[in-house]
């Protein structure tokens, strides 16, 4: 295993939830990290939580937009490994509804931004470091009915890592897979209804209770300190790909 100490590692999504737990698993590692988003509040209240002084720097960029990333990845500089969570709530209606507006967005943002970060990200990455991006529990266990958008991009995700990781090697290329994680993302898509959903699915997973960042952040620390590891994808779901 490759330590993180002294590693610069960029965490596209670090403002929030899952990569908010990344950004701060790998800080108390001994990295130094970049979180990046489009909001500045939202940067400026995770750098606040994260309380780490210079070892922690954010930058506001959007992953859709190639002169952000171009100029992103110019600040950034030369880094170790590449962490993207980005993402926004999934299209989640009926196949007849479909509102196409909302899945092409939905696709330029995670599935065309993860690419054009992969893009952008190549030349300033050193190599043999990593790139991790985040597909999800829903490729497996889509919602029925309208996780049929959803489970198709999410899913496309272990393919580009594969045939990516043969591309770059030996630079590393891997997907971590988490189950349900408790993330602002979870208010924005049930609101209110959130703790009573949480908690039917607490009762039938094997781990008993829904995902915190922290319990996900581990999959993603080894995936950048595993030199042996590429191409992979990680599930870390609770047992929920089980039920
Ligand atoms: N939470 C779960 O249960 C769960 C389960 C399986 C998979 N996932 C996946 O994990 C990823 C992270 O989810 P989360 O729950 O941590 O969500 P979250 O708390 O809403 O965080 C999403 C992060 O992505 C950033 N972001 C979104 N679009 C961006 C863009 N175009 N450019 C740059 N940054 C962008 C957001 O910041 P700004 O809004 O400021 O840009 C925020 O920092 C998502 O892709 C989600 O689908 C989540």
């Amino acid at each position: 295993m490759v330590g993180l100490a002294g590693q610069k590692i960029i965490v596209v999504g670090g403002s929030s939830g899952i990569g908010l737990g990344v950004a701060k698993a790998s800080l108390e590692s001994g990295a130094e990290v970049v979180i990046v988003g489009r909001s500045p509040d939202k940067l400026r209240a995770a750098e606040q939580s994260l309380d780490a002084g210079p070892q922690v720097r954010s930058v506001v960029a959007d992953m859709t937009e190639e002169a952000d990333l171009a100029r992103l990845f110019s600040e950034a500089g030369a880094f170790d490994h590449l962490v993207s969570t980005a993402g926004t709530p999934p299209p989640g209606d009926p196949i007849e509804r479909t509102d196409m507006a909302m899945v092409r967005r939905f696709v330029d943002n995670k599935l065309i931004g993860a690419v054009m970060l992969a893009k952008h990200a190549v030349t300033s990455l050193r190599r043999g470091g990593s790139m991790t991006f985040t597909s999800g529990i829903n490729k497996d266990r889509p919602p029925v009915p309208g996780g049929a958008v959803v489970s198709a991009i999410a899913g496309s995700f272990s393919f580009f890592a594969r045939a990516l990781a043969l591309e770059l090697a030996p630079t590393r290329v891997n997907i971590v897979s988490p189950g349900w994680v408790d993330t602002p993302m979870w208010d924005e898509i049930v609101g209110a209804a959130k703790s009573d959903f949480f908690a039917g699915m607490a009762g039938r997973l094997p781990a008993g209770r829904i995902a915190a960042p922290a319990d996900i952040a581990p999959a993603y620390l080894y995936l950048m300190s595993s030199a042996f590891t590429t191409g992979e994808t990680i599930h870390i779901d609770g047992g929920h790909g089980l039920i």
